[in-house]
């Protein structure tokens, strides 16, 4: 799949990397040791490749375009390093995250300084809409996850409420891809709305497929049951929490409910009956769902190898074991 997804823009990602790499160095010796660590833990770069694919589907890769890639990208890392702190992880990536090599003190400028790069990026593509578009992504990462405290909090958990959650903590960076691609191949309205609703639907099925990994033993990265432990209850549980009959259910929904922490026994025991009582077949259906509305989107007569890409993406975000 990878080779699928890769094969269009190969050269254009190379360029990227460079581009994107040669931007983790500091004069400050600390600043500069933090940041040689985050590169050096390099993520998957789906965001710049899905922003790279649509470019090229529309026109020519500008470096307005690798512009705008590389401050999604830095946005990415940013947020990364502040939902660590924020969820008291203490791997990521498969190592130990920012926060527990230095502290959060530390992770928390770094992922500032990130952030800022972000911005900076963001405005060397000389477009305004470029710019507009990360200021209000930027907002939106920040109202997802807030939003996730929140419900907690009410104890509102449903599925409409962690669709909205998701739509904006993970979703919204595949939005701004698709519209900052589209914008700097100067596209039109209405190619601009498709693909700006092909990148929502690839973030939801993303954030899903990661909150499965959740449930298993594999490795990720992150261990079993975290989101449970940090008080978040992901799609799975949330429809074994609507649709079982199970005896067991029972005492944790009434302790969600009352506004409680689960403890090891009651994690150990929602995570079993997610996967044994439908909720991961549940969640994998809604995966299907929104898979097949993003291929709806895309538009008729884009290049064949491209339009191959973007659906052997989606297939990739869907697919992928880590
Ligand atoms: C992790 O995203 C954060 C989520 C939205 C779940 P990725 O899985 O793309 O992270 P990296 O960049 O490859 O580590
Ligand atoms: C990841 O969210 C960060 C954002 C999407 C902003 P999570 O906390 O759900 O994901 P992981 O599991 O730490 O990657
Ligand atoms: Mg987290
Ligand atoms: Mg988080």
């Amino acid at each position: 799949m990878l080779d699928i997804i890769m094969k269009p823009i190969e050269k254009e990602m190379a360029m990227f990397n460079s581009y994107f790499n040669s931007q983790f160095k500091s004069d400050i010796p600390l600043l500069d040791s933090a940041l040689k660590y985050v590169s050096e833990g390099a993520g998957k770069k789906m965001r710049p490749m899905l922003l790279l694919l649509v470019a090229k589907c529309l026109g020519d890769v500008s470096t307005k375009a690798l512009a705008a890639a590389s401050a999604m990208e830095m946005l990415h890392t940013a947020s990364l390093l502040h939902d660590d702190v924020i969820d008291e992880s203490d791997k990521r990536r498969g190592r130990e995250s920012l926060n527990v090599v230095y502290n959060n003190n530390i992770a928390v400028l770094v992922g500032d300084y990130i952030l800022s790069q972000a911005l900076n990026n963001a405005a060397t593509a000389r477009d305004y809409k470029i710019v507009d578009e990360l200021s209000i992504l930027g907002k939106a990462l920040s109202r997802g996850e807030l939003m996730q405290f929140d419900i907690r909090q009410k104890i509102s958990y449903s599925e409409e409420n962690y669709i909205d959650v998701i739509k904006c903590k993970t979703a919204s960076l595949f939005v701004c891809c698709c519209a900052c691609a589209a914008y700097s191949a100067n596209a039109d309205d209405e190619l601009i709305e498709r693909f700006k609703k092909y990148g929502e639907y690839v973030g939801i099925c993303f954030q899903i497929k990661d909150d499965i990994f959740d449930y298993f033993t594999a490795d990720v990265g992150k261990p079993t049951g975290s989101d449970m432990r940090e008080g978040k209850i992901t799609l799975p549980a949330l429809y074994v929490l609507r649709e079982s009959t199970n005896p067991l259910i029972e005492p944790i929904k009434e302790k969600l409910n009352g506004g409680g922490f689960l403890d090891e026994q009651d994690i150990e025991t929602l995570l079993k009956l997610s996967v044994e009582e439908g909720g991961i077949d549940y969640a994998n259906a809604t995966i299907e769902r929104y898979r097949a509305m993003a291929i709806e989107q895309l538009p008729a007569g884009i290049p064949q190898d491209i339009h191959d890409a973007l659906v052997a993406y989606l297939n990739y975000v869907i697919k992928r074991e880590k």
